[in-house]
């Protein structure tokens, strides 16, 4: 058995013990145990906030070069074990292994940014020689602020980890991390490749832990940062207790595609049909509303569910497989539950709608229509292999129903119209807009992140780096 299987990463220790109560980590199609991680305690806790203060005094003074070798050394041992890291993600996460060789490669190139941006990240000279600044030299230097919580998502277990450590990296935080319960394997194993580069204690703890012992980390004023991703009730909630540290939160969406009239239908539908339903929606930038123009909306839902029903759906060892198992029977429940709910109220389930395998936790890739906001479908995240399929009358009715949410992550827009391109990126009210593709189109030094309920700041390396530090004035 791997350390990371049975022990907490506390100050530069595999931690074996716990509370006496265990995090069972199964394998998200075959059912089975593969790891039984002990939840970690409260003073398990402060010795991991302590050994977090003290590394980086060591970390704060070592030069963005020495930074960069350090990082360099992590991406070469990441290299040699990716294999293992690919089962990792597909095992614990359900994740299809196209998508999870995808995501380790992902996870490689937010370290190589991260190792790029180290050296070059800069602050900038502030123009001084007028009114009583005259003959003054000023300038910023950024200074990183110390210890980040990293709270992490089960979805992908290893580049959402590298986009909260690889800026600490890069800037000379130090990171204390309450992986997902359901998949924290990926983690521990990361935090294990520091260890093996010569990392000093402390400079990653990863602790699966309950409640009280996270909100003890998210509370405690000598921790400087709180960066969570995931539900968008828990990130408002931690912010809410979080004191005085800076946040960046990372929450969920509805994500739209609007798909104009102009446009060549038949050509798009393969790619909104993955934007929707691989990984089984479970992404935040998941497809789940469509828009269609009414003059091309026939030959739109025709299109997409032969796309659709293209989708192997599977056991995500297998490469084919595109949509693999849903997290865990609780969200299977939930969303066949959302699913129900918009059906009693009128909906149509134009493909899909049951349970496909109870076993082995598998939903219907599923397309509904005849919707409206009252349904969960439409309001609120799925995070599951369902969309909404709708059509509208103009593409600014098509940006008032985008708008029309709580959210506001992603959109993609497909429009071959100037007008409307421009429209789009003027009233659609997210993060980021994705014209001629789908909401879920991400490439990891892009600013990422949402406004409204769908968070708080940016990630994307050079981001999150501004993010983890402080610009000191200098003048002179
Ligand atoms: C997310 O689900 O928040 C991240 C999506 C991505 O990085 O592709």
């Amino acid at each position: 058995m791997k350390k990371y299987q049975s022990a907490n990463f506390v100050a530069g220790k595999w931690e074996t013990a716990g509370t006496g109560k265990f995090q069972i980590v199964l394998d998200k199609y075959q059912g089975t145990e593969m790891a039984k991680v002990p939840q970690a305690t409260e003073n398990q806790m402060e010795d991991a906030i302590v050994a977090a203060l003290e590394a980086f005094e060591v970390t704060k003074k070592w030069s963005a070069g020495k930074r960069a070798t350090m990082m360099s050394s992590l991406y070469n041992k990441l290299v040699e074990r990716k294999e293992e890291f690919i089962n990792l993600i597909i095992n614990e996460g359900g994740k299809p292994r196209s998508y999870a060789i995808n995501e380790v490669d992902r996870s490689l190139t937010t370290l190589r940014l991260a190792i790029e941006e180290a050296t070059r990240f800069k602050g900038e000279v502030v123009p001084m020689d007028w009114g009583s600044g005259e003959g003054k030299t000023a300038f910023t230097k950024r200074f990183p602020v110390g210890v980040v919580a990293c709270i992490t998502p089960f979805n992908f277990p290893l580049n959402l980890v590298m986009h909260k450590v690889a800026p600490a990296l890069a800037v000379g935080c130090t990171t204390v991390i309450k992986p997902a319960p359901q998949a924290p394997l990926t983690c521990l194993a990361f935090a294990g490749l520091m260890e093996e580069v010569g990392y000093p204690a402390g400079v990653i703890n990863v602790l699966v832990c309950d409640i009280p012992v996270a909100e003890k980390l998210v509370k405690d004023n000598r921790v400087a940062k709180l960066s969570f991703t995931g539900s968008d009730k828990v990130g408002w909630y931690l912010k809410s207790i979080s004191g005085k540290k800076k946040v960046t939160l990372e929450l969920g969406g509805n994500a739209s595609v609007i798909v104009d009239e102009d446009v060549d239908v038949e050509s798009i539908t393969d790619t909104i049909a993955k934007g929707a339903y691989l990984y089984a929606g479970q992404i935040c930038i998941s497809t789940q509303r469509i828009f269609v123009h009414e003059n091309v909306f026939e030959r739109f839902q025709s299109a997409f569910i032969q796309s659709i029903k293209k989708l192997k759906v599977g056991n995500a060892q297998e490469s084919e497989v595109l949509v693999g198992p849903v997290i865990d029977k609780g969200h299977l429940n939930r969303i066949n539950d959302w699913v129900k709910e918009a059906k009693d109220k009128g909906a149509k389930i134009l493909l899909g709608g049951m349970i496909k395998s109870d076993k082995h936790n598998l939903y219907e890739p599923t397309l509904i229509t005849n919707t409206n906001g009252t349904m969960k479908v439409v309001s609120e995240e799925v995070f599951g292999p369902v969309a909404v399929l709708e059509s509208v009358k103009s593409f600014e009715g098509a940006i008032k129903m985008t708008n029309d949410s709580k959210y506001g992550l992603q959109a993609g827009v497909f429009t071959n119209s100037f007008k409307n391109y421009k429209l789009a990126t003027e009233e659609l009210e997210v993060g980021g807009v994705i014209m001629n593709n789908i909401p879920g189109f991400r490439i990891d030094h892009m600013p990422y992140g949402g406004i409204k309920d769908s968070g708080l700041g940016r990630e994307g390396l050079r981001y999150a780096m501004e993010e983890m530090t402080e610009g000191r004035l200098i003048v002179y």
